[in-house]
């Protein structure tokens, strides 16, 4: 590695929210990448910490756990389990995974909130929010529904509309209701503290413009937020959920969570580094015993010489580039971010991914649908990164690379040349003949791979990294293909040794270069290369492997996806679909009560569709006969839009036959047919479960 002027990485993943299980979304925006940086360091035997853990505050958790009628704590102590045993079982490879509703984390957090108080940073003010006097508490955002002023939707949140898009403030909201009590709720003054953004805005710009280099989607969006002209921005809440504001008169306030998020990877760290934990803690966190840091927490963050890198998603770019580094700056202590390659986002099957629609793939779901392809999942989900703009996970696209790639490439290489190690030398590595010329151009190109993947993951190209790493499994089978050394076995014994232990050499490369990316894989490879080399410098050689060294059983890395597989995922996914339509159906108010007596003056009976004709100048009306047991009826009935006339004749139906007849267009409609709408507007007919004489009475 050509970066000398780092002695140690700090590599932070961005702390999910605890009020849901994570999904592909996270996955490809965030950890993974985060991970293939962090086990390239590793590799490359960097001094490195990898640290994330839970968001364990903010109010979609305290919203969450009303909706479930448990504690917040109950909430977050459920899917901190969920999430931090998806991120083990995906080869997540943290050095801690911590928790924001620790101890640690609460005393961190509110020490550097005493520090930034007590050198006078935050500016006090006064502000007027809607407070609910049922529930005797101020209203977050989330709280306040009301009519969208762009869309007039009546169920629009105090931050966002989620049917127009629009974002939006409290006081924007007609007609604004309280979601504790139900009532409208009143502005009532309140003081918080405020990070001066604006007065920080030089300081914050001069440090922006030295990263030139990041991305050109979080390089400008945080040069829209300087040129829109940074505002003060509010560091406290009156929420109870939270870190409590560490200042006496403070009551019922919180650390606002933006706050205290970040700072969450200093605690974490701060446990990480400390070896007397209790065992209490030990169990609440996730540990990764392969790695303990050899130094002090300080030196993770107040060390010129680390390299402190955050992965995020795209919609926590200006907390990461602006807020806290802000932060960061005010305490004066601690050393800023060298980097946040923030991703773009994930779509799935070309809709938004949304916990709250549940239109995801779950980890822990897929782990039960598809054991063991935690690699799969990885490899989609780095080929097809949204590094630079938004992408589509698609099942189909799944398939296909696993299929046409993970299997057909890498896995159909390692399998060749092993089998046929077994097959001709008993597993053995063996020295042949001198090598050719092809085969010095193959050595010579295999050489140049290394450098290659090392240079796209330093400036977090993961992609490109991956399609690098693919080049090698390629240049492995294109090698055995045209050696052909299932030809040569009869004739040239020793040529054919030669290829094999090429093959191999390329195998054992791909064990090195594969653990960024596939960790379970390469761990495979390994074993069954028997392997004892595995660090990156050691890539690009050639004599990986000795003469005479022993392989062992050669198993499948990869197996064929069938299509009954995939299908059964898209029908996961249209179910969802389906039961979110049936949702969204704002259904009309219910009528008001009627006897028994009023109802039986209805005459509803079975009818069959004899003749049905469109009527001439109208898009809407068909003129039918219908069958009614007692007589033969003509009906003008508005179905013309949704039925074929020929499609109808014969049908059984439901008709109102005492309804006074009608003239309409000129033709006499003696009886209603009764039909079902949803409320999209589709029609159907209400037909008797099973065909019944036509007559037969409907009550
Ligand atoms: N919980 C936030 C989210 O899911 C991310 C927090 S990152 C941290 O968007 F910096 F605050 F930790
Ligand atoms: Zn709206």
């Amino acid at each position: 590695m050509k970066d000398h002027r780092f002695k140690r990485y700090t590599v932070t993943a961005a702390l999910p929210y605890t009020n849901g299980p994570v999904h592909i979304g996270h996955l490809a925006g965030v950890y993974v990448p985060a991970d293939i940086y962090v086990r390239y360091l590793r590799s490359n035997k960097k001094d490195v910490v990898f640290i994330s853990g839970s968001d364990e505050h903010g109010v979609p958790i305290t919203l969450k756990a009303k909706k479930e009628g448990i504690t917040p704590q109950q909430v977050v102590d459920k899917y901190h389990r969920i999430i931090g045993d998806s991120f083990r079982d995906f080869g997540i490879s943290f050095n801690i995974y911590h928790r924001t509703s620790s101890r640690t984390h609460h005393q961190t957090a509110s020490d550097f909130f005493k520090t930034l108080y007590d050198k006078g940073v935050f500016t006090e003010e006064e502000t007027e929010q809607y407070y609910d006097e049922k529930a005797n508490q101020f209203l977050a955002d989330r709280y306040i529904v009301g009519t969208c002023p762009n869309c007039n939707n009546e169920n629009a949140y105090g931050d966002q509309c989620e049917k127009c898009g629009s974002s939006l403030s409290p006081t924007e909201l007609i007609n604004p209701r309280s979601t504790l009590s139900g009532d409208k709720p009143v502005l009532r003054k309140t003081t918080n503290w405020f990070l001066p953004l604006d007065k920080m805005q030089p300081e914050i710009e001069a440090y922006i413009d030295s990263h030139k280099e990041w991305r050109p989607t979080v390089y400008g969006q945080c040069k829209s937020w300087l040129n829109g002209g940074l505002h003060p921005r509010a560091m406290t809440r009156d929420l109870d959920w939270g870190v409590k504001v560490p200042i006496a008169g403070a009551d019922g306030k919180v650390l606002y969570v933006w706050f205290d998020a970040p700072i969450g990877y200093i605690s974490a760290t701060k446990d990480l580094c400390n070896p007397t934990l209790s065992e209490q803690e030990k169990t609440d966190y996730y540990f990764n015993e392969t790695f303990k840091p050899s130094e002090q927490w300080e030196n993770y963050w107040q060390s010129e010489d680390t390299k402190l890198v955050h992965f995020i998603g795209k919609d926590n770019i200006v907390f990461h580039c602006i807020i806290f580094p802000a932060m960061l700056m005010a305490h004066d202590k601690f050393i800023l971010a060298d980097n946040v390659p923030a991703n773009e986002f994930l779509n799935l099957e070309g809709d938004k991914i949304s916990t709250s629609r549940n239109w995801a793939v779950w980890l822990h779901e897929y782990l039960e649908d598809f054991p063991n392809k935690q690699d799969v999942l990885r490899y989609v989900l780095t080929a097809t990164a949204p590094e630079t703009k938004d992408n589509d996970f698609t099942w189909k696209d799944f398939q296909a690379r696993n299929n046409n790639e993970l299997v057909a490439i890498f896995g159909n290489f390692i399998n060749r040349v092993l089998v046929l190690s077994h097959k001709y030398f008993e597993g053995k590595v063996m020295f042949g003949s001198e090598p050719t010329n092809t085969d010095q151009e193959i050595i010579a190109e295999l050489k140049a791979y290394p450098a290659k993947i090392a240079s796209s993951i330093e400036q977090y190209r993961f992609r490109e990294a991956l399609s690098e790493f693919m080049n090698v499994a390629r240049l492995g089978n294109k090698y055995l293909a045209d050696a052909e050394p299932w030809k040569l076995i009869k004739t040239d014994e020793e040529r054919v040794k030669t290829i094999l232990n090429i093959g191999l050499q390329i195998a054992a490369n791909l064990a090195i270069l594969a653990q960024p990316f596939l960790p379970f894989s390469a761990d495979k490879l390994v074993a069954m290369l028997n392997l004892d080399i595995k660090d990156w410098d050691q890539a690009g050689r050639v004599d990986l492997l000795a003469d005479g060294h022993q392989l062992n059983e050669a198993e499948l890395l990869f197996e064929k996806i069938e299509d009954d597989a995939i299908e059964a995922q898209m029908q996961k996914l249209m179910n969802t679909k389906t039961t979110n339509e049936q949702e969204e159906v704002i259904l009309p108010a219910a009528k008001t009560n009627i006897t028994y007596e009023q109802f039986l003056t209805m005459d509803i009976r079975v009818g069959t569709i004899l003749t049905a004709e469109k009527i001439a100048k109208t898009k809407k009306l068909l003129k039918l006969t219908v069958g009614t047991g007692i007589d033969q009826r003509t009906v003008v009935s508005g179905i013309a839009e949704h039925f074929e006339p020929e499609q109808i004749v014969g049908k059984q139906v439901s008709i109102v036959l005492n309804l006074e007849p009608r003239e309409i267009k000129g033709i006499l409609s003696q009886g209603m047919i009764l039909m079902a709408e949803n409320a999209k507007g589709k029609l159907s007919f209400v037909s008797p479960g099973e065909k019944l004489a036509n007559g037969s009475v409907i009550r």
